[in-house]
């Protein structure tokens, strides 16, 4: 077979960052760079602090592998920085980052194509001390991901207070979304074309409404054990939310599936990628080993302007 024209030789992969998601994001840059030294790039891996910009300006790549998640990695910050030195790198760009980070702003974007979402309400946190805003159980959001509790599932009998764990130590507000029962699905996007849907199952059989899942307690099933219209039918909600918020590259968006009802929670645009991760699970599915799935994505490396 002959091999494709690479557009690049030498690549650079951020990994680490300082966001709550630092060590997942040192796993995934480390596989990201095995996997493109083994299809034959010149690999530099950077553990990224405040002074990008002048090691990027040192190394000067052709091209990058944004393997960062979560703060300043996946809302479009330094994106914004290979943006300005005009240097490639992978997955979404500027706009598109900060708005999936939005959950608030992303919600609104998939509801005006159909897309359903949970209902929710934005509510102070002093009022979420005083009352509940609906009944329960309902989940509890940080705005963005600037907080170190992330989302809360609310029970008969929890608190929600100063004392007690929650996003709502971090924010000033926060969203509060109905607690939707039923299957969690998630479909990862590639360039145009939808990968396949995978059930995330907590082993212990019972979901105990606190995410255990969480914890790592989780069977993968894929494909979904679903119809053949509602496959479809979530394949290409996940299509949309990818090209509605702007991706590009891979993405992969979080499904809440109660019934005959699909609800979309969020679209991730730097999932993890760590070769247990759900991506590479996906694409090892429909026949793509992680190393051509790191080589697609870095030839995929674009900036927007
Ligand atoms: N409205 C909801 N109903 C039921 N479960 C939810 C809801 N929102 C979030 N969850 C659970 O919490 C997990 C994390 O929520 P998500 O919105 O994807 O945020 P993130 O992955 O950014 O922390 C989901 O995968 C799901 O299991
Ligand atoms: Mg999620």
């Amino acid at each position: 077979m002959i091999e494709a024209i690479r557009k690049y030789n030498h690549v650079c992969v951020l990994k680490g960052g300082w966001s709550n998601e630092r060590e997942v994001s040192l796993v995934s840059g480390a596989a990201i760079a095995l996997a493109l030294r083994n299809v034959g790039y010149t690999v530099t891996e950077i553990d990224v602090d405040h002074d990008i910009y002048n090691v990027l300006k040192t190394l000067n790549p052709e091209a990058v592998f944004n393997g960062l998640h979560g703060t300043w990695g996946e809302d479009g910050c330094v994106q914004g920085i290979l943006e300005t030195m005009k240097i490639p790198y992978t997955h979404s760009g500027v706009k598109s980052s900060a708005l999936a980070m939005d959950k608030v702003l992303s919600k609104k974007l998939f509801a005006s194509i159909g897309i359903k979402c949970a209902p929710d309400k934005i509510v102070s946190t002093s009022d979420l001390y005083q009352n509940d805003p609906m009944t329960r159980p309902f989940v509890v959001k940080p705005n963005n991901d600037g907080s170190s509790v992330g989302v809360v599932i609310v029970c008969d009998g929890d608190e929600i207070s100063p004392d007690h764990e929650g996003p709502w130590l971090n924010s000033d507000t926060l969203m509060v979304e109905k607690y939707i029962p039923g299957r969690e699905l998630t479909v990862s996007v590639m360039g145009k074309q939808a990968l396949c849907v995978t059930e995330l199952k907590p082993k212990q059989g019972f979901y105990d409404y606190k995410a255990k899942y969480q914890d790592g307690m989780t069977d993968h099933i894929l494909p979904a054990d679903l119809s053949d219209s509602e496959n479809l039918a979530i394949m290409d909600m996940a299509v949309q939310a990818h090209d509605i918020l702007g991706c590009r590259g891979v993405s992969r968006s979080d499904f809440r599936m109660d019934g005959d009802d699909i609800y979309i929670l969020e679209t991730n645009t730097q999932p993890g990628m760590t070769p247990l991760s759900l991506v590479p699970e996906q694409a090892k599915y429909i026949g793509m080993d992680f190393d051509h799935l790191v080589e697609w994505m870095m030839e995929d490396a674009s900036c927007e302007r």
